[in-house]
């Protein structure tokens, strides 16, 4: 693999789960596969588990490992071609990226998508601007539209906790006060089209996703109707996409509990607010697996990592 920049890079989800898997019963097996190889951890945006997981996935891997806040402490990128660089952006993403490519062997990215201007967050601009400019690879650690290390985490922990072949997956929209980017949910619905799985998408009207992604997906705009049955429920708020970036809704009874939980395992990518996303009662009981999810983060990322460093 020469890039991770979405979950389609992985030849095959089911042998890179199982990988994983393998990885995580024994993390240190590949501990010299990355002897005087550096990781570059370039964050234009807050994180607690994409930080800490990166890192110790590269350590379990012999890698050095360098982190930059870039959002806060590297000078302001341009990104159009041509342009006259006289006002506030001090250096251009080609500079940049060949630059840290002198540093690094691999550098991975987090680069959220705005939520003003749809165009320019499906241009990718930061995450393509490395991919195009940079001569080491590009992991994506969450961008303006996909979260792939989120979606193969989420994929270890459904195979870990699946206890029938084909199991009923909803993933299901919920009310938050801020206005939240689409890239967790586009990625886990990429991840979820190659499962073999029933699986329903369910939002209030206008939560539509980008149709692009959810083609071919069961989408029900009845909430109690879509879960019935359900063997894992994954909850996530995200904005409009059509009115792109809006708030449309903030209607509580979309926030998950226990009596619609059932019987079913709750995930979500956390960090998540509680009492409004989905009830203590949840995140406390013995069916929520978010604790789970966040640990195998550590194990998506270091199949993603070994797999580079093979073909480095
Ligand atoms: N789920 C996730 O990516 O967490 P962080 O934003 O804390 O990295």
């Amino acid at each position: 693999m020469k890039h991770y920049l979405s979950i389609n890079d992985l030849e095959n989800l089911q042998e890179a789960v199982k990988e994983a898997i393998a990885i995580k019963e024994n993390p240190h097996q590949l501990k010299t596969i990355g002897n005087q190889k550096t990781v570059c951890l370039l964050f234009f945006n807050n994180s607690l588990r994409t930080r800490l997981s990166t890192q110790k996935a590269a350590m379990n891997l012999g890698m050095q490992v360098t982190v930059m806040n870039f959002g806060s402490e590297g000078w302001q990128l341009e990104f159009e071609d041509g342009t006259i660089m006289d006002q506030g952006k001090s250096e251009h993403i080609k500079e940049a990226a060949q630059v840290v490519s002198q540093f690094a062997d691999i550098v991975a990215i987090r680069a959220f998508a705005g939520l003003i201007d749809k165009e320019k967050d499906e241009a990718e601009l930061v995450l393509n601007g490395f991919r195009n400019y940079a001569s080491i690879p590009v992991v994506n650690m969450e961008s303006s539209v996909t979260h792939p290390l989120q979606a193969l985490a989420d994929a270890i922990t459904l195979e870990e906790n699946k206890t029938k072949e084909k199991p009923k997956v909803v993933l299901s929209w919920a009310p938050h006060p801020k206005a939240l980017p689409h890239a967790v949910a586009n990625s886990f619905v990429e991840m979820m089209k190659l499962q073999d799985a029933e699986f329903v998408i369910t939002h209030p009207e206008g939560y539509e996703l980008n149709p692009k992604i959810t083609k071919g997906c069961t989408i029900v705009h009845d909430q109690e109707k879509a879960l019935e049955n359900a063997n894992f429920v994954y909850v996530k708020n995200w904005s409009s996409y059509s009115d792109y970036g809006e708030i449309l809704s903030q209607d509580k009874k979309w926030m998950m509990t226990k009596e619609k939980l059932g019987n079913a395992k709750f995930m979500h990518c956390l960090p998540v607010r509680r009492n409004v996303v989905v009830e203590d009662a949840v995140l406390d009981s013995n069916q929520s697996l978010v604790i789970e999810q966040a640990n195998n983060r550590t194990y998506s990322v270091q199949l993603v990592l070994k797999r580079i460093l093979e073909k480095l």
